[in-house]
């Protein structure tokens, strides 16, 4: 009989078997699958074990800490956290083109990986929290680009690393399953997928410490609101979005000139369809006048009715 409690059993014997008594290092992204891949790796090699965390400075707010609680606290995982934002800051400095986001993001990435790596020093394995259908897409011929993803753990070809990929015979709702059994916090296990530029690809246009701030406020008051309505597992996506635009308000009796705050909330399967979400006036309504009365830089929220395709699930 297949049970989660059988795979877990044969997953870490075969960690075990694999590593020996060699070190191992995990690019931690405090997603649901690096995160599995982690827990699971260090019941199987314990200290052996070193999980680097990286903090770009985009991601949602309060995860970093989160990440850290959990994995410290909880799991008693070493880890080391690189506070990389002004690093990611100066990079993405004056760049618009999403592309070319992305692409200093994942560079810079590397880069603080890499670091990371030598100062550890004689690492023989990687862990990734590949997933079979992962597997499966690298094995055929895949669409043409539309967004070059750099995912965590994306890593060149040239670092001399052995990968365990602990995951790689799962799909994303036995990750989900295996992540309970090992007694994974709720918002790890459940948490929506986010994308790994984070907030460079919600700011649209030049990223600055001010509007990545304003997103993550705005972002944050989404979570709580779709949380609070219960529908917080059934979407796909739901989050801010920052356009690069301000529009004209009236506050008391003064104008004002400030940021519109765009919402995305999709339903998906895959990611390669979505359908916008048709979500009741009321959630739509108490996000709206948060994010007005608690984020003085806003003073517009609009909610985005298109599917994808045409759009895409983010806007960049
Ligand atoms: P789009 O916007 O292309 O997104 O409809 C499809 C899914 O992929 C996520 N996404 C990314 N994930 N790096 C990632 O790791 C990226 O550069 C990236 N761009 C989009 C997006 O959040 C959605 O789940």
């Amino acid at each position: 009989l297949w049970t989660m409690g059988s795979f877990l059993e044969r997953a870490v014997a075969e960690v075990k078997r694999r590593v020996g008594d060699k070190k191992v290092l995990c690019g931690l992204s405090g997603g649901v699958d690096s995160s599995v891949a982690a827990v699971l790796v260090q019941r199987a090699v314990g200290d052996q074990l070193t999980c680097v965390f990286v903090n770009q400075g985009l991601l949602r707010k309060g995860e970093a800490e989160q990440v850290q609680k959990t994995f410290r606290e909880k799991f008693k995982i070493n880890l080391v956290y690189v506070d990389a934002r002004e690093r990611f800051l100066s990079k993405l400095a004056g760049v618009t083109d999403p592309e070319r986001k992305r692409k200093i993001i994942g560079e810079e990435f590397i880069r603080v990986f890499e670091d990371e790596a030598a100062r550890l020093g004689d690492i023989d394995f990687l862990v990734q929290g590949t997933l079979y259908p992962d597997v499966v897409e690298s094995g055929t011929a895949t669409a043409a680009v539309i967004k070059s993803h750099h995912n965590v753990g994306c890593l060149p070809e040239d670092m001399k690393f052995e990968l365990v990929e602990p995951l790689r015979w799962l799909f994303k709702d036995e990750v989900r399953a295996l992540g309970e059994e090992m007694d994974l916090p709720e918002e790890v296990v459940w948490r929506q997928p986010f994308p790994g530029p984070g907030m460079a690809v919600r700011v649209l246009g030049e990223v600055t410490a001010e509007k990545v701030a304003v997103v993550q406020e705005a972002d944050a008051i989404v979570e709580e609101e779709i949380r609070k309505a219960g529908l917080y597992r059934r979407i796909w996506q739901s989050f801010a979005i920052l356009p690069d635009m301000k529009s004209v308000g009236v506050m008391g009796d003064e104008r004002t000139y400030s940021y519109t705050v765009a919402i995305r909330a999709v339903m998906s399967n895959d990611a390669m369809t979505a359908d916008w979400v048709r979500l009741p006036y009321e959630v739509l309504e108490a996000i709206s006048s948060r994010i007005v009365s608690e984020i003085k830089e806003v003073n517009r929220v609009v909610y985005d009715i298109t599917s994808k395709p045409p759009a895409t699930i983010e806007w960049e």
